[in-house]
C-alpha cells in the first residue's frame, strides 16, 4: 500500500481525527442531562457555521464560531450558562483529549514522513491543544484555516499544505475522520485516508478515500510502519 500511495508527507485533520470530540460529552453532561446530545448539536452547529462563514465570505475564527455554536445549543436546550461553565466547556476545545493510539503512532510515522496538522482551528487553539495533548513535537508544521481566511472543504485551505510542504498534491496523504473533510481533500487532489472509528457513513458526493482504517495504528500498518 505504501508503495502505491507513494507519499512523502502526511497531513492530519485535528478535531475528530487526532483528538476525540466525544470526550466533551462529560463536560456537556455537567450542564445538561444528556451530554452526548448537547455535544453533538454543538459540534454540528460549529461546523455548519464554518460552512456559512465561508460561503458568505465573512471569516470568523474557529473559537468565535465555537462560542456562537455553544450559545445556540445552550438556548436550544434551555440552559443558562454562567461564565465559569462557559469557560470550562470552551476549554474542552483548547485542551482536547487525544485518541489512545495517537501518542505511540505519531513518532513512528515521523521517522518516515513529514507530519503536518491542517485544521479549521484558530492558531492559538491548535498550538495550545497540541501542546496539552503532548503531541506538538511530532509535527513539522501546524496550519490553520486562519491563514486562508476560509474553512474546509474549500480548496484554498488544502492549498496551504502544498504551499508549505512544496510537494505536489499526489505526494501528500491527507488523514481525516470527518466526511466533508475526506471529500474536500480528495476533491482537491490529495491521496486520502479516512479514519472511520465509529462506522460512520461517507457522504455520496463522488469522492472516495484511497484508504479506510479504524484507527491510526491500522493506517501505520497499511503504510508498512510498525507502530507498537
Ligand atoms: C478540523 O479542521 C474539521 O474540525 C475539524 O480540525
Amino acid at each position: 500500500m505504501a508503495a502505491r500511495l507513494n507519499v512523502k508527507a502526511i497531513v492530519f485533520d485535528l478535531y475528530g481525527t487526532l483528538v476525540n470530540i466525544s470526550a466533551l460529552n462529560g463536560r456537556c453532561g455537567e450542564v445538561y442531562a444528556n451530554g452526548e446530545e448537547f455535544c453533538a448539536l454543538w459540534r454540528a452547529k460549529q461546523i455548519e457555521y464554518s460552512f456559512m462563514s465561508s460561503l458568505m465570505g465573512r471569516y470568523h475564527n474557529f473559537l468565535n464560531l465555537t462560542e456562537r455554536a455553544l450559545d445556540y445549543t445552550a438556548e436550544r436546550f434551555g440552559v443558562k450558562l454562567d461564565a465559569q461553565q462557559r469557560k470550562r466547556l470552551l476549554n474542552g476545545w483548547v485542551e482536547p483529549t487525544a485518541y489512545p493510539e495517537v501518542a505511540s503512532v505519531l513518532p513512528k510515522l515521523a521517522e518516515k514522513y513529514s507530519l503536518v496538522v491542517l485544521s479549521n482551528g484558530a492558531p492559538r487553539m491548535l498550538e495550545t491543544g497540541l501542546k496539552a495533548t503532548g503531541i506538538r513535537t511530532h509535527f513539522r508544521w501546524i496550519l490553520s484555516a486562519q491563514s486562508a481566511k476560509i474553512y474546509k472543504p474549500s480548496p484554498r485551505i488544502y492549498q496551504l499544505a502544498t504551499q508549505k510542504t512544496r510537494l505536489p498534491k499526489n505526494r501528500i496523504l491527507f488523514v481525516s475522520s470527518n466526511s466533508f473533510d475526506v471529500l474536500g481533500s480528495k476533491s482537491f487532489g490529495f491521496k486520502v485516508c479516512w479514519v472511520n472509528r465509529g462506522k460512520a457513513q461517507l457522504d455520496p458526493l463522488g469522492f472516495n478515500p484511497d484508504l479506510t482504517v479504524t484507527d491510526l495504528a491500522e493506517m501505520a500498518r497499511s503504510l508498512g510502519v510498525k507502530s507498537a
